[in-house]
């Protein structure tokens, strides 16, 4: 494979006991390029996700981002490198309930410690993401796309390489989710980060740089027929 990829699978194999879920996926991700992953529910997409963002350790085979080897890292290593590189958005948006949409956007500011270019960001990008309007209201008071911007720019407000997102729009109605899919792209592409989608959604797929199915355990180019 490339030496030149930001992210690079070789040969992933996962299995839940002694049920296998991938099988040897290998894959490789340029800076700021973006990807669907598409397939049948329980094909393993969310496993791979988890793999990717170093959630999990594959059970053979080898994860590097920007070159450095996950299995070589330890736990601590490994959740500063999340914490700097990986931003995560899931299908629903784990917000906390009792916290404000600024407070949850700071969330992961937290742990280096919010600065006041920290602070501008989040208010930048929820300005962005059209929620500066918003910015007191508890997650309870907001709709579920409103809550999936949010998530999305909580995600993003540590600067990542990388975006992971599982099924992002699959619990909203249909303008929503074509508009969160359209705020994917255009943040893939202004703020430069690179983009990994499992989705069932046509619309989603359609707007990122290449499509993926994964079946039997494996990665193929195209849909496999599996966008609804
Ligand atoms: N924690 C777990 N323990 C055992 N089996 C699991 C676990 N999580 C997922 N699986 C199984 O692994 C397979 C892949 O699941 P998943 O990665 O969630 O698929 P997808 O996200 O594509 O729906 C499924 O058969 C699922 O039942
Ligand atoms: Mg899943």
């Amino acid at each position: 494979m490339s030496g030149s990829a930001m992210l690079e699978l070789d040969r992933v194999t996962y299995a839940y006991g002694a049920v296998p879920v991938l099988r040897g996926v290998s894959l490789a991700l340029a800076e700021g390029e973006s990807m669907a992953i598409v397939g049948p529910s329980g094909c393993g997409k969310s496993t791979l996700l988890h793999i990717i963002g170093s959630l999990d350790l594959p059970s053979t085979g080898t994860v590097r981002l920007d070159g450095e080897d996950f299995a070589r890292l330890d736990e601590r290593a490994l959740a500063a490198l999340r914490n700097r590189k990986i931003g995560f958005v899931f299908q629903l948006h784990h917000l906390l309930p009792q916290c404000s949409v600024l407070e949850n956007v700071l969330v992961p500011l937290l742990v280096s410690g919010v600065t006041p270019a920290g602070y501008q960001r989040a208010r930048r990008l929820l300005d962005r993401v059209g929620l500066s309007g918003r910015l007191g209201h508890r997650p309870a008071q907001l709709s579920g796309g409103e809550c999936q911007r949010v998530a999305v720019v909580r995600a993003l407000i540590n600067r990542p390489r990388l975006l992971l997102a599982d099924e992002p729009t699959g619990s909203l109605d249909r303008a929503s989710a074509e508009a969160l899919a359209a705020l994917l792209a255009e943040l893939n592409r202004d703020e430069g980060v690179a983009l990994i989608c499992a989705t069932h959604s046509r619309q989603l797929a359609a707007r990122l740089g290449r499509v993926l199915s994964l079946a039997d355990g494996v990665l193929q180019s195209g849909d496999g027929g599996a966008l609804a």
